[in-house]
């Protein structure tokens, strides 16, 4: 079948074409077309996503887009058989442009309208580079706004094991990045002054930080007193060497602070992924969302896994971060399940109000 699907749910705008078919053993999934516009440069200027024009924005653009996803795969609009849509959790505006845009398109086509959970995308992304992989496994969603690890149990059921309790990974990657002087989103970048500070022979010691992993037997995650930690050692500095806060910081600081914080949240993130995979015995674990692209973090996750016998699966690159194509292989499993909409179908800003509005009947 053929799933065309919107995704809007923070910064990227983003529609794509993924056809699926089952075969023996294995689905086959191949991306026709998966289109991402970007905000980054307009929020850029604000150090961070603006809500109100991260709206008006997809609102700009998402017909162009849609247009050209349909255009790029090689299809007519009457070869889509359903319509998948993010519509929780995100920013309720975003989220708000990209509903009502595939409803429209649903009903005009007299097509299936498939809901679709964000985080539940992230992970599915990994169902299109192994067209093998079944539930149950363990998955790991690392992104701007959520920590979590999660018990896969089927394709549409992910139960949180462990999850942040404030401070997401790739919010703390921003912030950090944001006071040694980096525009938004600071976690590529980050990544790539970790890598220049280990060729440098940077330890990650230079700044003592706390850990991210709560240590109290649980799966969760606090990312506040690390992102806190590094704030107060760069003020600190800034006041020993008499820098404004706008003044750039030296080069040895900079590389330094983004080694120790890499180093924090990756030993972090793996502590409570070798506890959850020695408890869990899952053979395979999923790693997704936009922090999975940072090299660090994959070379210790993977590490972790190996050192277990664990299969580790994590998308390449471009399906880490916010796409359509992760969004209509998490659809696709949703219709498989018998999940649609129906025109009713709203969006909601957090898993909790999605599931409360379920169980009130909206
Ligand atoms: O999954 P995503 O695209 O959006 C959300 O659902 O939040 O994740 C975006 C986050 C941003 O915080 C960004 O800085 C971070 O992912 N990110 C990275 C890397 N690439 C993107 N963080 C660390 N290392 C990277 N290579
Ligand atoms: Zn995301």
């Amino acid at each position: 079948m053929i799933i065309f699907s919107v995704e809007s749910s923070c910064d990227e705008t983003s529609c794509a074409v993924l056809s699926a078919e089952e075969r023996p053993g294995a689905t086959e999934y191949k991306i026709l077309s998966n289109v991402v516009a970007s905000q980054i440069e307009t929020h850029r200027l604000f150090g961070g996503v603006v809500p109100e024009i991260a709206s008006r924005a997809h609102a700009d653009v998402i017909s162009q887009v849609a247009d050209e996803a349909v255009k790029t795969a090689g299809i007519v609009p009457g070869d889509i058989d359903a319509v998948a849509v993010t519509n929780c959790p995100g920013l309720i505006g975003c989220l708000l442009v990209g509903t009502s845009f595939a409803k429209g398109l649903a009903s005009s086509l007299g097509v299936p309208l498939i809901p679709v959970d964000h985080i539940e995308a992230h992970a599915a992304a990994a169902y299109l580079e192994n067209p093998g992989l079944t539930p149950s496994y363990g998955a790991l969603v690392v992104s701007g706004g959520h920590t979590s690890l999660y018990d896969v149990t089927d394709f549409t059921v992910l139960e949180v094991a462990g999850e942040t309790r404030d401070d997401a990974a790739g919010e703390a990657f921003d912030k950090v990045g944001r006071i040694i002087g980096l525009t938004y989103p600071a976690g590529r970048e980050m990544d790539e002054l970790a890598t220049r500070a280990a060729d440098a022979g940077v330890t990650g010691e230079e700044f003592p930080l706390p850990s991210p992993a709560i240590a109290d037997g649980s799966f969760d995650f606090s990312f506040s007193g690390l992102k806190t930690a590094a704030l107060n050692h760069i003020s600190n500095l800034r006041q020993r060497m008499r820098l404004g806060k706008d003044d750039p910081l030296p080069e040895e600081v900079v590389l330094g602070m983004a080694a120790s914080f890499t180093r924090a949240v990756c030993q972090g993130i793996c502590k409570k992924l070798a506890a959850f995979l020695d408890e869990r015995k899952y053979d395979t674990l999923v790693m997704a969302g936009g922090v999975a692209a940072n090299s660090h973090l994959r070379r210790a996750a993977a590490e972790i896994c190996e050192k277990r016998g664990v299969r580790f699966i994590t998308p390449s690159i471009p399906l880490c971060g916010d796409n359509g194509a992760m969004v209509a292989a998490a659809g696709y499993h949703r219709f498989r399940a018998g999940i649609t909409a129906d025109s009713r179908m709203n969006a909601y800003a957090s898993d909790e109000a999605a599931r409360l509005a379920l169980t009130r009947g909206n």
